[in-house]
């Protein structure tokens, strides 16, 4: 029999089961929302989340002082306004905020984006407010 690595993922790590395993389709997922700087966990990777958020308008200045932060536009266009200039994200391109680095994320028109960061990081950072989340599962 041949053997190749779904065999080897199935047998080694019982990821792969009978009826088999869907993937995690992104596109599917922003569907399933509307509100804008909630951001949804859609997978883990060790202790990272990776969450999609839909944003419009301005964000609040915030910093994280314990963790850099992954931004990848899906769609629509990211500026990530920074005290020394704006980063402007089009769809496929990433950006990672370091860690410290003030930041107000903006967008002007409707903008997917995927989100990298270590899991119970809090969206506002250091600034709080009204616009502090808590990340929903989604699937
Ligand atoms: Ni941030």
């Amino acid at each position: 029999m041949q053997r190749d690595c779904r065999d080897g993922a199935r047998s080694d790590r019982g990821r792969w089961q009978a009826g088999g395993v869907n993937a995690i389709n992104i596109a599917s997922l922003l569907g399933k929302f509307d509100e804008h700087w909630s951001p949804k966990k859609i997978a883990e990777l060790n202790d990272y989340e990776i969450k999609l958020v839909k944003v419009l308008g301005e964000f609040v200045w915030h910093t994280h002082e314990d963790t850099d932060e992954l931004f990848l536009v899906i769609s629509g266009r990211l500026t990530i306004q920074l005290r020394d200039g704006d980063v402007v994200l089009e769809p496929g391109e990433l950006y990672v905020v370091p860690r410290g680095v003030e930041h107000c994320p903006r967008a002007e028109v409707e903008t997917a984006a995927m989100l990298i960061e270590p899991r119970g990081v809090v969206n506002t950072g250091d600034a709080g407010g009204p616009l502090t989340a808590v990340v929903q599962p989604l699937s």
